[in-house]
């Protein structure tokens, strides 16, 4: 068994800010399922949204943010992240990592910031480095990481399921112990144990066919956290960027949404913009409104894909401003300084997730969740971009200052009742058991694992995505609890491996996204129901929320 004082499960933005924030007060255990720096961060292209000119103020990115959330944001959890994104950003800086600047007046010390413009945005206020935000932001983390002794990182380590009490037959609440994590390269179970267990293990694009995530997002830490006991909501609320390169080679390739907010204009195959017809911000509306709008022409006319067009900027500006998506295209052939790029919506980002207050708190004692895992209630119904990272480095920061505190949960605002967290530490006679798994072995039965990893995310993709109805989701339901069923039965047979570990994820979250859009009887945000094609006002600020009896 390994013993730390804060086990942190990720090792993008969130876990390595929390990492990093607790670390001169004890031993860190930071586990992750591939190498570090593969995480949705290291892909991130945008980049952080906060209030630092003058031009702009809070209250409009807090108007911005409750304007694309469609009703459904906690007000005070938006002001808090907005207000304490500028502090979080300095430390940021301070911790080596260098945003783009440009050219200022002599008076303002001849540099300046370099700030982006992205859908639904009313001010230029994305902080970015070039199109590469993430990566250099993982770098600047992992490289501040790395210089402090008291944290270790264990790569190809995949945490299998939390340990609590309750599971234990343990009474007086519910209270994280730690973690069973499987050892890719060795192929064993290890127990880590922890008084504080920090889920940050990012979202689920891979539940759909189509996805702009990296492999590593299968939502393991909802389906964990789920499994465990917490509180999870607002499943329904998936993102689906606007934006993906259509190219039968590119697995899932942003084209960031900086590049409609430098100009790139939104056209159908016959070179028509079309985006005037759907919002006055045009192609720079909210993503919601956007991803739907290429649906329905997709659909209407039979297109396999659009086009996004920015060759009317001059190619020196292209190339500097965005040179990754630049050789990333030319690698495929497609020069964007000269010809359009064909783009179709794929799926994001998470809005719903474990739910939170502020301060990372789950309801289960001594399990914290940031980052795109938790749902603390910013996104509301659809996340405006750039607001994620922005949340992943206030929430880490509140969470590792609670922890600090040890104080018991206080009212923070946001979907998690107050007082909700309860458990107690089991006494030091309480010894953690070993993981059991079964330990047949047949190889030729693994196709079974990747057939049913291929129906779930087609079925997601064909039943659960932009366009909603109740019998394609009905439908969806009956199938997902067919694999379950077959899943389960792998589960408690097979040993262990990496794919059966994430698939019987990637089914929880596809469950939890179903029995989430049926929950709500009407459109909002990004969950748009043919059968119920208006908000309902009475469902404004009402959250599905799911706990496993
Ligand atoms: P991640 O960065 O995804 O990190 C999750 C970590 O958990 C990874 O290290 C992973 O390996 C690990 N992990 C997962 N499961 C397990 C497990 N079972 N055991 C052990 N480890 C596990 N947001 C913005 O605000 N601005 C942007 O410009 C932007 N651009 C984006 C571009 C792309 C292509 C994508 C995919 C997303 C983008 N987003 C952007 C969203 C943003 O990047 C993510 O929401 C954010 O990075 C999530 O950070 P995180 O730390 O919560 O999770
Ligand atoms: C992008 O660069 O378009 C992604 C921004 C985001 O998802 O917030």
């Amino acid at each position: 068994m390994k013993q730390f004082d804060y086990l942190v499960l990720g090792s993008g933005i969130a876990g390595l800010s929390f990492a990093l924030k607790v670390a001169p007060r004890g031993r860190v255990a930071i586990v992750t399922k591939k190498d570090r720096a593969e995480s949705n961060t290291n892909y991130a292209q945008g980049g952080i949204a906060a209030v630092t000119s003058k031009e702009d103020s809070f209250e409009l990115h807090v108007r911005d943010t409750l304007t694309a959330g469609a009703g459904l944001c906690k007000e005070n959890v938006v002001r808090t992240i907005v207000e304490e994104g500028p502090a979080r950003i300095a430390e940021l800086i301070e911790l080596g990592m260098k945003f783009s600047e440009r050219d200022a007046p002599a008076e303002d010390g001849g540099r300046e910031l370099d700030l982006g413009r992205e859908g639904g945005h009313s001010k230029r206020r994305i902080l970015h480095a070039k199109d590469v935000t993430g990566r250099e932001i993982e770098r600047a983390l992992l490289n501040a990481a790395s210089r402090q002794p008291n944290i270790e990182i264990f790569e190809n380590h995949i945490a299998i399921d939390l340990i609590t009490s309750q599971k234990f037959g343990l009474k007086d609440g519910n209270r994280c112990l730690g973690a069973y994590v499987f050892d890719k390269k060795s192929g064993g179970v290890e127990t880590f144990a922890a008084p504080v267990t920090i889920l940050a293990t990012g979202g689920c694009g891979k539940v759909y066919l189509y996805t702009t995530n990296p492999d590593i997002a299968t939502g393991d830490g909802v389906a964990m956290a789920y499994r465990a006991g917490a509180s999870v909501a607002d499943m329904e609320f998936v993102q689906f960027h606007p934006t993906c390169l259509y190219h039968p080679q590119a697995k899932s390739f942003l084209i960031s949404e900086a590049v409609r907010g430098e100009g790139g204009v939104l056209k159908s195959l016959d070179g028509v913009e079309f985006m005037d017809a759907y919002h006055p911000l045009k192609s720079l509306a909210p993503r919601d409104v956007v991803a739907r709008a290429i649906d329905s022409e997709m659909k209407k006319s039979g297109a396999e894909h659009v086009w996004l067009d920015i060759t009317h900027k001059p190619a020196r500006f292209i190339i500097e401003r965005f040179p990754n998506i630049y050789q990333t295209c030319l690698r495929y052939g497609i020069d964007i300084t000269k010809e359009p790029i064909p783009v179709v919506p794929a799926a994001h980002y998470q809005c719903g997730g474990v739910v939170t207050n502020v301060d990372g708190e789950t309801d289960i004692a001594g399990l914290y969740a940031v980052g795109e895992v938790a749902c603390t209630g910013l996104h509301g119904a659809n996340r405006l971009a750039s607001n994620s990272l922005l949340e992943a480095l206030v929430c880490a920061h509140r969470a590792a200052e609670k922890v600090a505190a040890g104080v018991p949960p206080a009212v923070a605002g946001g979907i998690l009742p107050p007082g909700a967290t309860s458990g107690k530490m089991p006494d030091a006679t309480f010894k953690i058991p070993l993981w059991q798994s079964g330990d047949a072995h047949n190889p030729d039965e693994m196709v079974v694992v990747s057939h049913n990893w291929d129906e779930i995310r087609r079925l997601m993709w064909d039943y659960v995505s932009i366009v909603r109805t109740n019998k394609r989701l009905a439908r969806a339901q009956k199938r997902i609890a067919n694999l379950q069923e077959e899943i389960h039965e792998y589960y408690w047979n097979f040993i262990v491996t990496s794919d059966l570990l994430e698939l019987r994820n990637i089914a929880t979250v596809a469950e939890l996204i179903v029995r989430c859009a049926l929950m709500r009887p009407e459109s909002r945000g990004l969950h748009y129901n043919l059968d119920y094609p208006e908000a309902n006002p009475e469902w404004a600020q009402r959250d599905t929320v799911l706990r496993k009896s």
